[in-house]
């Protein structure tokens, strides 16, 4: 099953996992819209797909949702535990970010059910990995985006705010922010200041630049006068209500710089289309080594990627802590973000 946000690489993984499993003579059942399909039972025949043309499509063949047997415990759980054992699973498969990975690890540690882990997420924020497959799809999208947008800035000497996603990690922002050379990197691991932004751009104004483009995460903190400028509202399930930053950031720069200022929001565009090759054959690997899991019966374990090699983590490292942006990486790269030094 997959499980959470698409991203782009699923159904390589898929590829890589059935391929093996199929090998090994394995009945292969799939399962619709990740937890969902294990809550309502609503499964996808896999025995017949051309995997080898699987493998360069984005989304996932699946399906895919934000389902969560955790929300509701003790009506929902039982009712995994009985698709399992209905179909006398020997083996479940989650391929997922921290939400699915989660459950399935606290299924594994709670009721013994027999889990292996594939680590996806474009955010890449899943710990006990090098990366989540997925991620370096998105990096390209945003950056290709930045370098674009920066001809159209040039001609309207305006500064450009792009808008990533990435709730609580700024991965993708800092990698596509850094690559694509912008002024301003705002991520969620370090308060914005919008002051100091306005003084790093007035900066650039004055090195003679015309434009400018700032790179920020939308989970990230904005602060004016010491006070935060961000949303306070709290969703159903809990968390922060995000979205308008880049809004809020070019409205600023409007009004604190006077420099003309449009935000862009790349949204779901960071998880459409086709993996990048890397993607294809990263997630290809982590679907080959889930296989080794099931069939080895290695369970409660992850497919990951350590030091570029594939190998295997117990799950519970990759869940137990959102993997952030370190101190260490913001400090070494400090010339991009805030507070930025000298220029
Ligand atoms: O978890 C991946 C992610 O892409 C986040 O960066 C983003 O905030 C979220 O999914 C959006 O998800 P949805 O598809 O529910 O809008």
């Amino acid at each position: 099953m997959t499980g959470g946000g698409d991203a782009p690489g699923l159904n390589a993984a898929i590829c890589g996992l059935g391929r093996r499993l199929m090998e090994a003579d394995c009945e292969l059942i799939g399962f619709a819209d990740g937890w969902r399909g294990l809550l309502e039972d609503e499964t996808r025949d896999i025995e017949s797909w051309d995997f080898q043309h699987l493998l360069v499509h984005g989304g996932t063949m699946l399906g895919s949702s934000s389902a969560y047997p955790y929300r509701d415990p003790d009506v929902q759980v039982p009712k995994v535990l009985a698709t399992i054992e209905r179909h006398r699973l020997d083996a479940l498969v989650t391929i997922g970010g921290e939400g699915t990975l989660g459950a399935a690890d606290r299924l594994f540690r709670d009721h013994q059910v027999p889990v292996v882990g594939v680590p996806k997420t474009i955010d890449n924020d899943l710990d006990a990995t090098d990366f989540t497959f997925g991620f370096w799809s998105a990096v390209e999208v945003a950056t290709r985006a930045m370098d674009d947008l920066r001809s159209t800035a040039e001609s309207h000497s305006r500064v450009m705010v792009v808008e990533c996603m990435g709730r609580h990690a700024g991965w993708i922002t800092a990698y596509s922010g850094i690559a694509a050379g912008a002024e301003g990197i705002l991520v969620p691991e370090r308060a914005a200041h919008i002051e100091a932004l306005c003084e790093r751009l007035a900066q650039v104004r004055n090195s003679g630049r015309r434009h400018a483009i700032v790179a920020v995460a939308e989970g990230t903190q904005v602060f004016e006068g010491g006070q935060s400028l961000s949303s306070t509202q709290i969703d159903e399930w809990g968390n922060p209500i995000i979205g308008g930053v880049g809004e809020l950031v070019a409205g600023k720069v409007r009004d604190l710089l006077g420099w003309d200022s449009r935000s862009v929001v790349l949204g779901h565009l960071q998880r459409a289309g086709k993996p990048l090759a890397f993607d294809r054959m990263f997630a290809l690997r982590l679907g080959a080594r889930a296989a080794r899991l099931v069939l080895t019966k290695n369970f409660g374990r992850m497919a990951s990627m350590q030091a570029g090699s594939i190998v295997d983590v117990p799950l519970c490292d990759a869940v137990a802590e959102r993997k952030v942006l370190s101190p260490d990486f913001l400090d070494k790269y400090e010339s991009f973000f805030l507070p930025m030094g000298d220029l």
